[in-house]
């Protein structure tokens, strides 16, 4: 029996004007070929949370990024179903790619969903969310721009929260203890819904970035 062959994503790449691998500043405006605001999501996983905030908001433009093959190929199957205009895919590394993928300001939010904690303490150097990272997310984001992050790993919680309260380029939206159990004004992500049901408590950090004088 012959089993159909998985699309790869080098002829997504080829077909798809949605995706990007990118190696320069893409030119937003130009590519969503809109002035609307952007929002980033980091670490998108299967697509499902990008996918839902581009269809209730559609007055934002979406960018999502991953190197996750199998999700990128779940989004595009769904992306080509739903015909969204105000999806781009690109690939790759946050950590490389944002530094150049955006210009100062030019994001109105960030999502961080579920970012991967690396439990064990010798890959702790390999989480996403440090001091320069953080520095770099707060750059692109336009003032009064937000970052929302997510995770169910308290430790990380706990780190996060140190290392984004100490950017004094963002205010914590959160008072003490600066985090909260419950988000509720947008779709929740496939693992927010395997940990909710697992009946795990979540930790949300919202942070908005100080306006310079
Ligand atoms: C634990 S999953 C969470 C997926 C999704 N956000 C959710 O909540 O269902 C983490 C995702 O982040 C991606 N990821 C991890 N590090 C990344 C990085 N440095 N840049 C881009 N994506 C990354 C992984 O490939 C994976 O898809």
């Amino acid at each position: 029996m012959s089993s159909k062959p998985l699309l790869k994503l080098e002829s997504i790449a080829e077909e798809n004007p949605h995706y990007l691998d990118p190696e320069e500043y893409p030119g937003w405006r130009e590519h969503f070929g809109n002035d609307r605001p952007i929002t980033l999501e980091i670490g998108f996983g299967n697509g499902n949370f990008l996918l839902d905030m581009a269809v209730r908001f559609p007055e934002y433009n979406y960018v999502g990024m991953d190197f996750y093959h199998k999700g990128i190929r779940r989004l595009f199957t769904r992306l080509q179903r739903l015909g969204l205009e105000n999806i781009r895919v690109a690939y790759g590394d946050a950590k490389e790619k944002v530094p150049f993928l955006f210009q100062e300001g030019e994001l109105a939010e960030i999502y961080i969903n579920f970012p991967d904690p690396w439990p064990k303490k010798r890959h702790h150097k390999r989480r996403l969310i440090k001091p320069h990272t953080v520095a770099c997310f707060r750059e692109k984001l336009a003032p009064e721009g937000r970052l929302r992050l997510a995770t169910d790993h308290e430790p990380y919680a706990m780190e996060m929260l140190e290392i984004l309260n100490q950017d004094s380029g963002l205010r914590n939206l959160h008072p003490a203890p600066g985090f909260t159990n419950l988000r509720e004004d947008i779709p929740r992500t496939k693992y927010e819904k395997n940990f909710l049901n697992q009946g795990k408590t979540i930790y949300y950090l919202d942070y908005v970035k100080v306006p310079t004088a």
